[in-house]
């Protein structure tokens, strides 16, 4: 994140390293080795600092910057398993699961990004940059949500619940004759609409099924009944039927049927782009929307090392000949 100007005759402008420079120059550093690995560069905070100190300094590890497990790699997979996300994913009598795709490295990520921000705006503030230590068991933990709440305070040990609410009753997916359909009666209310919605409108003046406490007592019962009569239909069916109840219900969909979702299409969510040797690809759309300061035209992501020239003679001011020299003795 380049942004500052440096001092290109300053005595610690010239006796600095190429990342250093790089580092002159910039706002933000965001690295992810091994905590100490940088320093013995001498690119580790401490040292990156003292030259630059306003420099946001963002370091990624597995398990944080300092502690027993700091040396340690950090991999999502194993991380989900010691911050407990791992115990909690998969169903109720079956192993425990990874979620489909990385998602504490990519929750890690966004931590990141929001520290960075932060970062900037306190440096606005006090002129001075920070060290921000992200870390995969850290966001895993911090993302434990109510179950680590149900924990901390009531002693509850949590379970797997397949795709269930531990305490809300029915609020899971359900097999149809042709794919699964998740529906969740949020209260006591939408538990009536939802029976009366199925076929089964007594259901709810069972004494048994009343209210959320007495449902998720009777989980089994109501769960294996429930489970009989969403499987006599298909899919579209339930759709059809809870359109517009104002209970919250949707399918499970595969890649295909994601993207050709009229509300995935309309987000913007799918976007073909030009890519420098493929000719076009396709690429899932920003999460987010802005109204004043919308996504400029997205670019490919860089081919390995498309920058690099670029960076070394526009940003740090290298000679046709310096870089020609760092390529042949394949620093680069
Ligand atoms: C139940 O949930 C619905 C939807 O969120 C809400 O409109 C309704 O007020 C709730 N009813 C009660 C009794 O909490």
């Amino acid at each position: 994140m380049p942004g500052r100007t440096p001092d290109q005759n300053s005595k610690r402008w010239t006796e600095a390293t190429s990342t250093a420079k790089l580092a002159a120059v910039s706002d933000v550093l965001v690295e992810n080795y091994i905590p100490g690995k940088l320093s013995k560069l001498g690119l580790g905070y401490p040292e990156l600092s003292e030259l630059f100190p306003g420099l946001i300094y963002c370091s990624i590890s597995g398990y944080g910057q300092t502690g027993n497990y700091a040396s340690r790699a950090g991999y999502d997979v194993i991380i989900s398993g010691t911050g407990g996300l791992m115990h909690i994913t998969g169903p109720a009598d079956g192993e425990p699961c990874k979620v489909g795709v990385a998602i504490t490295d990519m929750s890690t990520g966004l931590y990141a990004v929001s520290s960075i921000l932060a970062s900037l705006l306190a440096r606005h503030r006090t002129g001075k940059g920070q060290h921000i230590d992200c870390n995969l068991l850290s966001t895993n933990v911090a993302s434990l949500a109510n179950i680590a709440s149900n924990y901390i305070n009531a002693g509850q040990e949590a379970q797997r619940y397949g795709t269930a609410h531990p305490s809300i009753v029915p609020y899971q997916a359900f097999q149809t004759s042709d794919g699964y359909f998740l529906v969740g009666a949020g209260n006591d209310s939408q538990f009536a609409v939802f029976a009366k919605l199925i076929g089964y409108p007594e259901l709810s003046d069972k004494e048994k099924f009343l209210t959320n406490k007495d449902r998720v007592q009777h989980r089994g019962e109501l769960l294996s009944f429930l489970s009989s009569v969403f499987k006599e239909k298909p899919l579209s069916h339930w759709l059809a039927s809870f359109e517009k109840s104002g209970i919250p219900h949707g399918p499970i969909n595969n890649m295909e049927q994601v993207f050709s979702d009229p509300q995935v299409l309309h987000n913007g969510l799918l976007q073909t782009i030009p890519h420098p040797t493929l000719g076009e690809v396709k690429v899932v759309g920003p999460a987010v929307r802005y109204s004043g300061t919308p996504t400029v035209s997205p670019e490919a992501p860089p081919l390995l090392g498309q920058h690099t020239d670029q960076v070394l003679s526009q940003l740090l001011g290298y000679s046709p000949a310096q870089v020609a020299h760092l390529r042949d003795s394949k620093v680069i």
